[in-house]
C-alpha cells in the first residue's frame, strides 16, 4: 500500500481545523501511520519548497508555514498518494471544489489549510524528510478485510 506526507499548515492549527481534517481522512479510510508535531525551520522549508525557492512568494509562503507549529502526518492507503490529493483539492481555497478540504475550509492559495505529496516519488522523499523510521508505525488494521476487497489488496 501506499505511504503519503500531509502537512496540517499554520492555517488548519491556528483556525482549529486539526480534528476537522483528520477526521476526514479517517472517515476516508486512510490508516495513520505517523504524526507529530513540530515547528518548520528556514532550512527544512527551502528543500520541501525548493520548487518555489526563487518565487517571488516564496518569503511570505515561508512565513506562513511559521505562523505556528504544525502537524505532520503519514497517512497509507491503496492509492494513497491520489486520494489524498484529491481530498486535497486545487492549490488555491476559492478556487477548489467543494467537497474537497480546501474548497470546504479556505479561500486563500497560500493560508490553504493543508499539504499533500504530489507523487509516489516525492512522498517517499517528503516521508523521509519529515520522519525518523522508528516514528512510522506500519501497524496492521482489523478493519482491512471491511475497507478493500480481497483481490483489491
Ligand atoms: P504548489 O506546490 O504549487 O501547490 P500545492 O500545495 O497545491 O501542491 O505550492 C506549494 C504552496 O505554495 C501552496 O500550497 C501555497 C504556496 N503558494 C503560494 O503561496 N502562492 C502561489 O502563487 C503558489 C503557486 C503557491
Amino acid at each position: 500500500m501506499e505511504k503519503t506526507l500531509v502537512i496540517l499548515k499554520p492555517s488548519a492549527i491556528l483556525r482549529g481545523f486539526a480534528g476537522e481534517v483528520i477526521r476526514r481522512f479517517e472517515q476516508k479510510g486512510l490508516m495513520i501511520i505517523g504524526m507529530k508535531m513540530m515547528t518548520l525551520s528556514d532550512e527544512i522549508l527551502a528543500e520541501h519548497y525548493s520548487h518555489l525557492v526563487d518565487k517571488p512568494f516564496f518569503p511570505l509562503l515561508r512565513r506562513s508555514m511559521q505562523l505556528s507549529p504544525v502537524v505532520v502526518m503519514c497517512v497509507k492507503g491503496l492509492e494513497a498518494v491520489e486520494v489524498v490529493r484529491k481530498m486535497t483539492g486545487a492549490t488555491k481555497g476559492r478556487k477548489a471544489d467543494i467537497g474537497t478540504i480546501r474548497g470546504d475550509l479556505c479561500m486563500s492559495g497560500q493560508h490553504n489549510i493543508v499539504h499533500a505529496s504530489d507523487s509516489v516519488e516525492n512522498a517517499e522523499i517528503e516521508i523521509r524528510r519529515f520522519f525518523k523510521p522508528e516514528e512510522i508505525f506500519d501497524y496492521k488494521s482489523p478493519l482491512t478485510f471491511m475497507l478493500y476487497a480481497d483481490d483489491e489488496i
